[in-house]
């Protein structure tokens, strides 16, 4: 299965991904997809930044190689990943106040940091999956450790749940954006 694991940067994405078991899993990175495993891409932009509509229009053409390296799943990790054509979505939830103190520890710019604590508050990234079509899951990651992040994300895979369907059921964090006033 083919698995995309979203959500807000700082949400514990790369962190829960590095603790999958690496005998049922592959993980990959959205920015090494797009600098390693597209054919008639020029990756090498000197920034993180995927392109994410030259990145879509190479999927469409058939010519994005993923390695599997003969592992059941593979886990495609990133804040953009969700956009791509895979078979389920999962997107990392956090609340803001310790999303914040995350970022500002990544030493990002307060008007980044603000930027990302929209986003989450919003749950920009849940409502863009749930746009395409696969089935979404999201995690409240807020009260869990990384080992038990990563347990989530494995239950989920080998054995998914109902998936969300529609915005009435997504985590909501609105409530929070009076408390930064
Ligand atoms: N479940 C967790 N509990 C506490 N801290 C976490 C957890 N997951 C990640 N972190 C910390 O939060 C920061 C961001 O995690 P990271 O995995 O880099 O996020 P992302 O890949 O989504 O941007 C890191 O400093 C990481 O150590
Ligand atoms: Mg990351």
């Amino acid at each position: 299965m083919l698995v995309s694991l979203s959500g807000t940067p700082g949400t514990g994405k790369s962190t829960a991904a590095a603790l999958l078991d690496p005998e049922v899993y592959e993980t990959i990175h959205m920015n090494k997809l797009s600098e390693n495993h597209i054919q008639g891409f020029d990756g090498a932009r000197g920034s993180a930044e995927v392109d994410m509509e030259t990145l879509l229009e190479v999927i469409g053409e058939g010519k994005l190689k993923i390695p599997g390296n003969g592992k059941k799943h593979v886990i495609i990790v990133g804040h953009l990943s969700h956009h791509l054509p895979v078979d389920l979505i999962i997107v990392l939830r956090i609340s803001t106040k310790p999303l914040e103190q995350r970022l500002r520890l990544r030493g990002y710019s307060q008007e980044k940091i603000r930027e990302n604590m929209e986003a989450e508050a919003l749950s920009v990234i849940t409502i863009e999956a749930l746009n395409p079509g696969s089935p979404v899951y999201e995690i409240d990651t807020t009260q869990l450790t990384p080992p038990e992040v990563a347990s989530h994300i494995q239950q989920i895979i080998s054995s998914p749940p109902e998936p969300l369907t529609g915005s009435g059921d997504i985590i909501n964090f609105t409530g929070e954006i009076m408390e930064w006033y």
